[in-house]
């Protein structure tokens, strides 16, 4: 064989074999395979959560976050609920308050201390704001400055209170320091009308937000599908708690590679889920098809987190995923055709930051 005749082979190879992946990966779980796994589990497909709000462009788990993507028509308002000393629920990801808030200058001798040894009153006291603006200078905003730890109940009142109607998606963080969180929830769901029979949310908060907005068409209503409330969490045990009180709620199993190892295997990960008709989280470092395709034969469907570029975006799409948890709804939503790159300032402007 003639050498420009190997170099060509060579230089194709590469080509051949990225299109021969993609080629298996489309039969083995092609775009939109959990589309019908979706419409019967009354979970809209494919389903946007914003995670931790916009947590890319504002505090993440504020009011601020969460009002920009209630407005910007994300699926799902994703947050992570713990508790206070004196029973009230949060929104709140971390153990501690050191990388949110700034408790350093507030309770220096506490700073340290779980989330849970802190009253209501004392988290009040904490700017939960400032510390994004420091740490994203690019998307800093003086209205962020003091923004307050948002409670459940707020939450609730924002995914109600606009034009857009979101669904909630609540992870129980570190359960296991939070004895009967789940009851907790699940019962200001229910007061809420979230659970059990659906209601009509009550008058909104702003009327003028109940406007349409700009430049999104088709209006989210996630709020009156029988899916408007997802639990997940990485504790197999406190989805078994969600699933004796609440059994129409669907559930998510969250798990990374560090789980499959625990487990033994992914199938090992799988059958954890299925003991309490969970359906799955995984990290988006495990988006391949061939997990999907695991996935959705065992008639569950995946939703990964957390993903916030568009390529990537492209990508877990491609490889049949059911929904994505992103930092950055503006750009989901801009990728996945339901609104084209929105104009974030007026956003901002509109909910008064
Ligand atoms: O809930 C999905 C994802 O948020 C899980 O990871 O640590 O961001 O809560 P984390
Ligand atoms: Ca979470």
């Amino acid at each position: 064989m003639r050498l420009k005749t190997i170099l060509i082979i060579l230089a194709a190879l590469p080509f051949v074999l990225i299109a021969l992946f993609f080629l298996y990966s489309y039969l083995l779980s092609p775009p939109g395979s959990g589309q019908d796994l979706s419409r019967q589990k009354g979970v809209p497909f494919p389903a946007l959560m914003a995670h931790r709000g916009v947590s890319g462009l504002a505090p993440e788990e504020t009011r601020p976050a969460y009002l920009l993507a209630r407005e910007l028509g994300a699926d799902y308002l994703e947050a992570d609920i713990q508790r206070t000393k004196d029973g009230v629920l949060i929104a709140l990801h971390d153990d501690d308050l050191t990388r949110t808030t700034n408790i350093e200058e507030v309770f220096p001798d506490r700073a340290k201390d779980g989330v849970e040894t802190f009253t209501f009153a004392e988290l009040m006291k904490l700017d939960a704001g400032s510390w994004f603006n420091e740490t994203h200078p690019q998307w800093a905003r003086p209205s962020f400055v003091d923004t307050k730890i948002l409670t459940l109940a707020e939450l609730v009142d924002i995914a109600d209170g606009g034009y857009h109607k979101p669904g909630l998606y609540l992870e129980t963080k570190s359960p296991e320091r939070f004895p009967g969180i789940e009851k907790e929830i699940i019962d200001l769901l229910a007061k809420r009308g979230w659970v059990g029979e659906a209601s009509e949310p009550g008058a909104s908060e702003d009327a003028s937000l109940e406007e349409a907005p700009m430049d999104a068409p088709d209006r989210v209503n996630v709020r009156n599908m029988p899916g408007r409330l997802i639990v997940q969490s990485f504790s197999v045990e406190s989805l078994e708690i969600f699933k004796e009180l609440a059994p129409e709620v669907p559930r998510v199993f969250l798990f990374g590679q560090g789980t499959v190892e625990e487990s033994g295997s992914f199938e090992a990960v799988l059958e954890q889920a299925q003991t309490v008709n969970a359906n799955a989280g995984p990290s988006g470092y495990m988006a391949w098809p061939w997990y999907t395709s695991k996935i959705h034969a065992r008639g569950m469907i995946v939703h990964y987190y957390t993903i916030n570029q568009s390529w990537q975006m492209w990508l877990i799409n491609q490889f049949g995923a059911d929904g994505i948890f992103t930092d950055r709804i503006d750009i989901a939503l801009d990728y996945f055709g339901r609104m084209e790159e929105p104009d974030i300032e007026e956003y901002f402007k509109k909910i008064g930051y």
